[in-house]
C-alpha cells in the first residue's frame, strides 16, 4: 500500500535503518527517528535523501529521545504537522548495557529498561489513539531472542525484550477489533556493532550454536518487518516471530 506513514524509532542504526530501507522501498513515507547527534550528521542527511525514489517512498529524519516522554509526543505531533498521520510504529530503538547480575550497576539497568522498554510505552501512546479511531495501524516491536530464552550477562536486556512482548500481547487484545495489529520480532545475532562488541571468544561460541551456521543480515529483519506491516498482515497480531537462524527453535 504506498502512502502509508511510518515512524522506526532507532531509524538510524543498522537495524533501523534497512527496516527504513525496506519500507520506502514498499513505497511507505518512512521517519527515522533519533537521537539529536544522529539527526543532525551529514551522512545521516545524505543517506535520507538517498532513500526517496519516483513511485513515493521517502525517509525524513526527526529528533525523539524515546526515554523522554514529552521528546516522544513533539516528534509524534511534528510528523502529523508536517507530513501526516502516522499509520505505523516499529519500535526499534535498543541498546546493551551487558554485565553479570553481580556487577550489574544500577544506572546500567535504568538505561536499558528505559530505552528498551519505557521508549516502546512513550513512543505508542503518542499514536495509538489516532490508529484506532482511524481504524487501521500496523506496530512492530523489535526484541529479541534473548528476551525469549535469556542471555548470561544480559539480566537488563533479557527482562527488557520479554517485557517488549508482554507489551505486544495485552495491547494487540485492546486493539484488534479497530484494524490495528500488534506483533514482536525476535532477531538473532546479526551482523551489526552491538554483536561485534561481544568478546570474539564468546560470539564464536555462540555463531557455532547458530544452525544456519552464520550471523543474520539486517535486510533480512527488515523484509519480516516489512511484511507485518502491509495491508496483507491484518489476521497477524500478539505474535512473536523468532528470526534467528535456528539457534531457539520454540
Ligand atoms: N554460561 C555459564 N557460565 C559462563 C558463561 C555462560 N554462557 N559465560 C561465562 N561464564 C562463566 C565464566 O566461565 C566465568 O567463570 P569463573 O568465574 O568460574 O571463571 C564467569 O562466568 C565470568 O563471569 P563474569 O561476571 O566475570 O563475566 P565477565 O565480566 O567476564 O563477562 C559478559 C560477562 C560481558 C556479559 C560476557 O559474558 C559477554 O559479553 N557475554 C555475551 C553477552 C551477549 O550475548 N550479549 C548479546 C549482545 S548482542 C544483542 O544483545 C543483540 C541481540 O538481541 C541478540
Amino acid at each position: 500500500m504506498s502512502g502509508r506513514i511510518a515512524l522506526v524509532t532507532g531509524g538510524l542504526g543498522q537495524l533501523g535503518r534497512s527496516i527504513c530501507e525496506r519500507l520506502s522501498q514498499r513505497n511507505f513515507k518512512v521517519v527515522a527517528l533519533d537521537l539529536p547527534q544522529a539527526v543532525g550528521s551529514d551522512e545521516a542527511k545524505d543517506w535520507s535523501a538517498r532513500q526517496a525514489h519516483a513511485d513515493g517512498g521517502e525517509v525524513a529524519l526527526i529528533e525523539v529521545d524515546v526515554t523522554d516522554y514529552e521528546s516522544c509526543s513533539r516528534g509524534v505531533s511534528k510528523v502529523q504537522d508536517e507530513i501526516g498521520p502516522v499509520d505505523v510504529l516499529v519500535n526499534c530503538a535498543g541498546i546493551t548495557r551487558d554485565a553479570t547480575l553481580k556487577k550489574l550497576e544500577k544506572d546500567a539497568w535504568d538505561a536499558v529498561l528505559t530505552t528498551n522498554l519505557d521508549g516502546v510505552y512513550n513512543m505508542t501512546r503518542q499514536v495509538i489513539d489516532g490508529m484506532t479511531v482511524r481504524g487501521f495501524g500496523r506496530i512492530v516491536n523489535i526484541s529479541s531472542v534473548n528476551g525469549v530464552k535469556g542471555q548470561f550477562g544480559q539480566t537488563n536486556y533479557s527482562a527488557a525484550k520479554a517485557g517488549m512482548h508482554g507489551f505486544t500481547m495485552a495491547l494487540a487484545q485492546e486493539v484488534a477489533r479497530k484494524g490495528v495489529t500488534v506483533n514482536t520480532v525476535s532477531p538473532g545475532y546479526m551482523s551489526t556493532k552491538l554483536v561485534e562488541k561481544i568478546p570474539a571468544n564468546i560470539l564464536e561460541e555462540i555463531v557455532d550454536r547458530i544452525p544456519v551456521g552464520r550471523l543474520g543480515e539486517t535486510f533480512e529483519i527488515a523484509a519480516l518487518v516489512a511484511f507485518l506491516c502491509s495491508d496483507e498482515a491484518a489476521f497477524i497480531t500478539g505474535a512473536n516471530h523468532d528470526i534467528n537462524g535456528g539457534l531457539h527453535m520454540r
